[in-house]
């Protein structure tokens, strides 16, 4: 751990574009350190040396990420199974639930897409979807509540629910928990023996700092041992690691999140993550969260000086309303000034990592003092 001396110059050198842009949108794009390039690069270098004649030892390096993983958030890698994006792990809670018409699902208000989008799988069902207001979230859960779904930090205006409370209450109740932590995790803490969810799903391209594609969904042991597998592969019976003979007929499960999985890996995409993850957890996970939430913070505090209305969040993400102005026209102009932020939803959303700096902060806004 490097928690007292934390070299920011070294880190933030792993970022190439660091040094062109002013970079304030991680939550569209996490940056990808040079170190998750060479990892890669050491990939395809050991295919041309082994013509991948070792391919059964690049799972063996799947499994220790797998555990990485697990530690980020305090789970054990057998609850781990990697996704490529987050709908997928979604679309596997929502399918492997017997709905019974009249069953409703609840998500927040200004939820991600996927969520809303929900209606799409589930009305032919008979399933009522609800869309809730934080403010009515509680009174809207009800005896015919099976799952509640939603982000650990809102996409747009970085709201964070308290999710503690809010599992403790689903669980008095019997309702599933499903946590969408792709805004969240890799810059703030999640602990699942204290959260308890049912499902977490990370895709890792933002936060995480890894490629698109490469992510990870946790599953509670007790939701395993009801949720059935929605794809079938080689990979789904458990011996599938004897590839001289693969099972030939029904396959048996490996009571472990692996059996999600169903087939090959995307180990190029896994490998940069590996590093990715690995750098983060050097770093450590609670200095990055103290990092982020400090950077947020000041750039709200700037903001707010500039006359905008920007609530505070709990967030690493921060959201910000100037009277008159379209947060579009802002991003635009600020890009075409090399300063990278986000327009969604009418705010204009700020979004540092734990590569930002205060100097980031000075440039961003400059620039937008010049533009206002
Ligand atoms: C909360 C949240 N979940 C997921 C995603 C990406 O979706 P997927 O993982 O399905 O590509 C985003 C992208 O902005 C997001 O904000």
């Amino acid at each position: 751990m490097m928690q007292t001396t934390t070299d920011w110059v070294t880190i933030r050198a792993q970022f190439r574009a660091l040094s062109d842009w002013t970079y304030l949108n991680s939550a569209t794009f996490g940056q990808v350190p040079q170190c998750a390039i060479e990892a890669v690069d050491r990939h395809w270098q050991r295919r041309d040396q082994l013509a991948c004649g070792d391919f059964l030892s690049w799972y063996d390096d799947a499994d220790r990420l797998r555990t990485a993983v697990a530690s980020l958030i305090h789970a054990s890698a057998e609850d781990i199974a990697f996704i490529g994006n987050t709908s997928t792990a979604l679309a596997l809670m929502v399918a492997g639930l017997d709905w019974r018409p009249g069953d409703n699902v609840v998500t927040l208000a200004h939820e991600f897409p996927n969520f809303l989008y929900l209606p799409a799988l589930l009305e032919h069902q008979g399933v009522e979807f609800r869309e809730t207001p934080w403010e009515r979230f509680y009174e809207s859960i009800d005896e015919r509540t099976r799952l509640v779904a939603l982000s650990q930090v809102n996409y747009s205006n970085g709201f964070r629910p308290p999710l503690e409370e809010l599992s403790k209450f689903l669980r008095q109740r019997g309702v599933l928990l499903f946590v969408d932590g792709t805004q969240s995790v890799g810059a703030l803490q999640f602990d699942v023996r204290k959260t308890q969810p049912d499902m977490l799903a990370v895709h890792g391209y933002k936060w995480l700092i890894s490629p698109t594609g490469a992510g990870f969904v946790y599953v509670a042991k007790a939701l395993r041992q009801r949720l059935s597998p929605r794809e079938v592969g080689w990979r789904s019976h458990h011996t599938w690691r004897e590839v001289d003979n693969l099972h030939h007929g029904v396959p048996e499960f490996k009571e472990s999140a692996e059996k999600y999985e169903s087939g090959g890996l995307p180990f190029p995409l896994l490998y940069a993550m590996e590093a990715s993850v690995n750098l983060m957890l050097e770093i450590g996970p609670d200095v990055i969260e103290r990092r982020v939430l400090e950077l947020a913070d000041a750039a709200r505090k700037r903001m707010l000086q500039l006359g905008a209305d920007a609530p505070e969040t709990g967030s690493q993400i921060v959201s910000a309303k100037f009277p008159g102005v379209d947060p579009s026209d802002l991003a635009r102009e600020l890009k075409a000034r090399h300063v990278l932020v986000a327009a969604r939803h009418g705010h204009l959303r700020v979004s540092p990592h734990f590569y930002n700096t205060e100097e980031d902060l000075d440039r961003f806004t400059e620039e937008l003092r010049a533009l206002l």
